[in-house]
């Protein structure tokens, strides 16, 4: 346990983990149709990573069965591809991480298939915004509560609500790291930023409710009240004067 700044030859090896993970996003992004069923993505993303030289890294990880997590409308994340079938106004979160040389990347986007909701277009607009937010404040010498309560003043203009019972986290040579980078929190708390820290933001909106319950499957986390939620994740690594997406194309 403990903080970990990454070498520079550490974070060649996740940048090259997180273009995998973006490219798989964006052939996953053209798939996303009415008809098609979450275990046929699951295949593909599994096939891809392979493909491109890489390993699940959630397939396994305490047990999780799946390469993708696959998590629809009132499912905020941690959903099982299985035999759902997606249609028409859902919204599809899509989230994958993959192992390159021992080093991870995570990221997650949620696409809404058409015709989405006014508020479904909101919440998607309002959950990549707050990841943006997140990520334009990362820089060495800021606080983890910093990043945490600029995600959460953006958020709270909207009038939807960030889950708060799961966070962000430094990844690196393992999924989830010190530190946890909470969607909500107080300005100058928590440990400071410094180059070579790597981190997964993830911020989760719901339109009703910051409360959730957990499926029968034991995995899949719901929106307590049905509502809609979007989840959108980067994994960075924090440089002198900003921070580097690592899972972008
Ligand atoms: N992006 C998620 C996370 O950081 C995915 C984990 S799914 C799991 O926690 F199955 F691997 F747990
Ligand atoms: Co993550």
């Amino acid at each position: 346990m403990g903080i970990i700044i990454k070498s520079e030859n550490e974070i060649t090896l996740m940048r090259q983990a997180g273009k995998i993970v973006a490219r798989v996003l964006d052939k996953l992004t053209g798939l996303i149709k009415p008809g098609i069923k979450t275990q046929e993505l699951d295949v593909i993303a599994e096939e891809e990573i392979l493909r491109l030289g890489g390993i699940p890294s959630f397939k396994g990880y305490r047990s999780y069965p799946a390469t993708l997590c696959v998590s629809i409308n009132d499912e905020i994340v941690h959903g099982i591809p299985g035999n759902r079938v997606l249609k028409e106004s859902d919204l599809v979160s899509l989230d994958v991480g993959a192992i390159y040389k021992g080093y991870q990347g995570d990221a997650s986007i949620t696409v809404g298939i058409t015709p989405v909701s006014e508020t479904g277009k909101r919440l998607l607009e309002t959950t990549k915004g707050a990841l943006a937010e997140g990520i334009r404040v990362a820089r060495a010498g800021v606080h983890v509560g910093d990043l945490s309560n600029a995600i959460q003043s953006y958020v709270e203009k909207t009038g939807f609500y960030l889950v708060k019972e799961y966070s962000g986290h430094g990844i690196g040579a393992n999924l989830h790291e010190d530190p946890q980078v909470p969607n909500v929190g107080v300005k100058g708390e928590g440990p400071v930023l410094y180059p070579g820290m790597t981190l997964a933001i993830e911020p989760m909106v719901n339109t009703g409710t910051w409360r959730t319950r957990i499926a029968k499957n034991m995995w899949t986390v719901l929106t307590a009240d049905g509502g809609l939620s979007a989840h959108f994740e980067h994994t960075i690594v924090i440089t002198k004067n900003g921070a580097e997406i690592l899972t972008a194309l």
